[in-house]
């Protein structure tokens, strides 16, 4: 029985010293210790020596039994400190690197400038509604005195969805909608995308944007509408520019104005410091940047507003034409075309 035991040991002591990996040594433990490995059963066995062997034998397996134990736990310890020491060494961190920039997006210049001219409007008191971009043709056209017989109606214009609907052609018909569904006093402000059925060049896109603006109340007048253009684009362009109105035709208002700035490029002296003309304005010293005019009598009649007793005026501009002006940029395109190149200069 004691040569057993020690043969025993011998054959526990060459599996550890040859095992390498926490599997092995957990099936070795399984094969000697566990509830039917075999030293576990070699110790069942002590019960059945004789009486005088009992307490020498079973010594020595309690012993064997601890040893093993032992060493089985020193070289799992063991391990786990490689592994940690490794994992240590392997993170460790140089702190005098230089940090890694992320990547940030970024609006786009088309909603920098909106926001800018949302943010100065919503500041003067105007607040911001929106109308759905497939509009039926009473909206578009006919509540805003548009004739039917209007070019604006052609095909060649107008994008046509069905018979009587369209992508809209601007942000006017929201002025129905708002004033359909409220009295005055109203100060609304509606940004978005309007659609004309146009060949694509440096000018025009057949998607672009506007932002409308409308005021109804009681004696509104042109000097009113003046005023809030006068401070917009002030605040829009710098302190030094000027407006100036000409006369114009939208069948929705009367009268009505075509608004110039003065040039943002040459600030309306129409050379350029090195005395070359200006090309932005094409030397002429102001730039043409929306419509607009007091509110049409046939307008407020098509919305129930009795235009005896209520005025106001509407004015719309291109987003695009602003962001263009503020940022030289030449080519409208360029804004839809997800060039990051162009993108990542605003
Ligand atoms: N809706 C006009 C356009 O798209 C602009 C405009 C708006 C003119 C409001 C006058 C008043 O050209």
């Amino acid at each position: 029985m004691k040569a057993t035991l020690e043969a025993l040991g011998a054959e526990i002591q060459a599996a550890l010293d040859t095992c390498r990996t926490d599997d092995d040594l957990e099936r070795i433990r399984v094969g000697y210790l566990g509830r039917k490995g075999r030293l576990t059963e070699l110790m069942r066995g002590v019960g059945a020596l004789p009486a005088d062997d009992r307490p020498v034998i079973g010594d020595l397996a309690n012993q064997l039994k601890r040893r093993v134990d032992e060493r089985i736990e020193s070289l799992r310890r063991g391990w786990e400190a490689e592994r940690r020491a490794q994992a240590l060494a392997n993170e460790r961190i140089d702190v005098t690197l230089p940090g890694r920039v992320g990547v940030h997006g970024h609006v786009h210049p088309l909603t920098v400038v909106l926001d800018e001219a949302i943010g100065i409007l919503v500041g003067l008191g105007f607040s911001v509604y929106e109308g759905p971009h497939i509009e039926d043709d009473h909206h578009n056209f006919t509540a805003l005195n548009i004739p039917a017989d209007h070019p604006a109606r052609d095909m060649h214009d107008t994008f046509f969805v069905d018979e009587s609907h369209v992508l809209r052609t601007h942000t006017s018909p929201v002025q129905i909608r708002v004033m359909e569904n409220q009295e005055p006093p109203i100060a609304a402000l509606v940004p978005g995308p309007v659609y004309r059925h146009e060949v694509e060049t440096v000018k025009n896109s057949a998607m672009f944007h506007q932002i409308e603006g409308f005021l109804v109340d009681r004696r509104v007048t042109f000097g009113d509408l003046k005023g809030v253009l006068a401070l917009f684009v002030q605040r829009m362009f710098g302190d030094d520019t000027r407006v100036r109105f000409r006369p114009s035709f939208f069948p929705f208002t009367e009268p009505s104005a075509e608004v110039d700035i003065s040039c943002v490029i040459c600030r309306g002296a129409r050379r350029l410091p090195t005395g070359d003309p200006c090309r932005v304005c094409k030397a002429s010293g102001w730039l043409e940047i929306l419509g607009s005019g007091l509110i049409h009598p046939e307008v407020f009649l098509s919305v129930g507003y009795d235009p005896e007793v209520v005025s106001g005026f509407a004015f719309g501009m291109g987003v695009e034409r602003m962001a263009m002006l503020k940022y030289g940029i030449t080519d409208i395109r360029l804004f839809y075309q997800n060039d990051l190149r162009f993108l990542r200069q605003f």
